[in-house]
């Protein structure tokens, strides 16, 4: 009885622009769907997933922690940032930076399992974007 991931879903206005967002990524839709019963239109965008796919579980150790301010805003928590393995995460800087996109302080530094840097929610449609090079 094995679980598998098999997709994450994002509320977006309107289809168009999301999809230019993810393009910055290297990310592209491969299907559409109409779903008239849930009053949706669906994009399918295909990406690889990581052998290092983990699910995160974050608890603030402090109170200046980013965590305890999400935690404060939603006290139940949720889904907090996704998350893409990347090599060569300098390159991933300067290009996201080219496209005009907003990478947030101090850009490149320390993460869990190895470098990562984080793309502001208004850049990527509300979501907090991590990229991660994994060491
Ligand atoms: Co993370």
């Amino acid at each position: 009885m094995n679980l598998k991931l098999s997709h994450i879903a994002l509320a977006c206005p309107e289809l168009t622009a999301a999809l230019d967002r993810l393009k910055n990524l290297g990310l592209a839709e491969d299907a559409r769907h109409e779903v008239p019963t849930e009053k949706v239109r669906v994009s399918m965008v295909p990406c690889e997933v990581s052998d290092q796919f983990r699910i995160e579980l974050l608890e603030p150790t402090d109170p200046q922690s980013p965590i305890a301010g999400f935690l404060a805003k939603k006290a139940s928590g949720g889904i907090h940032h996704l998350s893409f393995e990347v090599d060569q995460i300098e390159h991933w800087e300067a290009r996201l930076k080219a496209a005009g996109l907003e990478i947030l302080p101090p850009g490149i530094r320390k993460a869990a399992r190895g470098k990562a840097l984080f793309l502001h929610p208004k850049s990527m449609g509300g979501v907090l974007v991590e990229l991660e090079e994994i060491s």
